[in-house]
């Protein structure tokens, strides 16, 4: 796989695949910006370096349709903020407006497209539209980490239509660390595993299995796992259909000798909200009228325990209901026994790396990851759509 260093891109155009899929608020302004400034070193080289630049990010889920609440201006005029050149929006991705715009610039211009889910070719890897982004550009660049697991035109597509394509800093630094994590972790690899559903997470817990000496459960996909088993959860969210597979997995795990853990107890209360108090359950059942929502004190603490051991660690999804402060505690406390361990660490999904910013510990996890499914889906299959696709031209 190349890097944009390897590239000769004096004078080139270079279509550069960014993941500025960031979080908006109702008037559409920028609720993190973390993803724009991430790319800005590949951005910036390129521009030293005499190149023409246009790019392209997704932004949320429009479904192959114009939808101006989905618009990538927002993100345009963050841009022009945070670089000395003119940042042109297109009001379109491809077509005849978009080919003159691209014509047009020069190497003082940025030129960003409007979101590239706006056709459903986008999704639909149509190998057209895949032409269409790549009309006029020399060399394609991707630095869209987060969206490396979706096989889309503007991921998969366009290397095939272009003399050269490269990863950008950021797919570079992001692959360099998880590399760490699948090939040679140092031992004890603990990996931590929460969120809501089971079934978002089947591929990397099976692959974890070989791989981890620890997998430590919260989230409400810890309860799939007790209501397969056999125990009373209440009203905890399970998905029913998974009892199979989770009983496969705990068996699995049994039969590998992985250290598979579950809570011990658990935080519950009768509804997700700001203003139910939550009640400490330390055995099953839990009540008919309770859910769980965190994991417990004792549950915190043996946790900390296997974390403060590890040497590598690689953690995505939050122990409980993050958003709501008093179903935190688990997923900050874990977030802090991370940041003080001496392992590697490596965390991915939203609420994790949230958890960490929040205490103000991200300056102590050797790798903030900006795409959580991509990291999740690199640790399961050790390879990415996106990756596979510049290695294969
Ligand atoms: C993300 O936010 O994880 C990436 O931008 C991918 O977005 P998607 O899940 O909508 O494909």
């Amino acid at each position: 796989m190349l890097s944009v260093k390897d590239l000769d891109v004096q004078g080139k155009k270079i279509f550069l695949r960014v993941d500025f899929n960031v979080p908006l608020d109702k008037q559409r302004n920028i609720r993190d910006d973390t993803r724009i400034k991430a790319a800005l070193p590949t951005l910036n080289h390129l521009l030293e370096h005499g190149a023409k630049v246009v790019m392209a990010s997704h932004l949320g889920r429009p479904k192959g349709e114009f939808k101006p609440e989905f618009s990538t201006r927002p993100v345009a005029d963050r841009l022009a903020r945070l670089i000395p050149h003119e940042v042109l929006h297109a009001p379109d991705v491809v077509g005849d407006e978009v080919e003159t715009m691209k014509a047009q610039l020069n190497e003082e211009q940025v030129l960003l497209l409007e979101n590239l889910r706006f056709y459903p070719g986008e999704k639909g890897n149509d190998p057209e539209f895949a032409q269409q982004l790549a009309q006029g550009i020399d060399f394609y660049v991707n630095d869209a980490f987060g969206a490396c697991h979706r096989a889309h035109a503007s991921i998969v597509g366009i290397p095939a239509h272009v003399q050269s394509s490269a990863a950008g800093f950021l797919v570079g630094k992001e692959v360099e660390y998880l590399r760490k994590a699948v090939l040679s972790p140092q031992k004890p690899y603990v990996a931590i595993l929460g969120g809501a559903k089971v079934s978002d997470k089947i591929p990397v817990v099976e692959s974890l299995m070989y791989k981890a000496d620890n997998i430590l459960i919260g989230g409400a996909m810890a309860y799939t796992f007790f209501y397969a088993q056999g125990f009373d959860v209440g009203r905890s969210l399970v998905e029913e259909d998974k009892k199979e597979l989770s009983l496969n997995l705990l068996d699995k795990a049994k039969s590998l000798g992985v250290n598979f853990s579950l809570p011990k107890d658990h935080i519950a209360a009768e509804a997700i909200d700001p203003d139910v108090e939550g009640r400490i359950i330390q055995e099953f059942p839990i009540p008919p009228s309770l859910m769980a929502l965190d994991i417990g004190p004792q549950t915190i603490e043996k946790y900390r325990n296997v974390i403060t051991k590890a040497k590598t660690i690689f953690w995505n999804g939050p122990m409980g209901v993050f958003e709501i402060d008093k179903f935190a505690k688990g997923t900050e406390e874990v977030a802090k026994a991370v940041a003080d361990s001496d392992a590697v660490s490596i965390i991915g999904g939203g609420d994790s790396v949230a958890a960490v910013l929040k205490i103000g510990v991200s300056d102590k996890i050797s790798h903030i990851s900006t795409g959580g499914g991509a990291s999740l889906e690199y640790i399961a299959n050790e390879t990415l759509p996106g990756l596979e696709a510049l290695t294969e031209k």
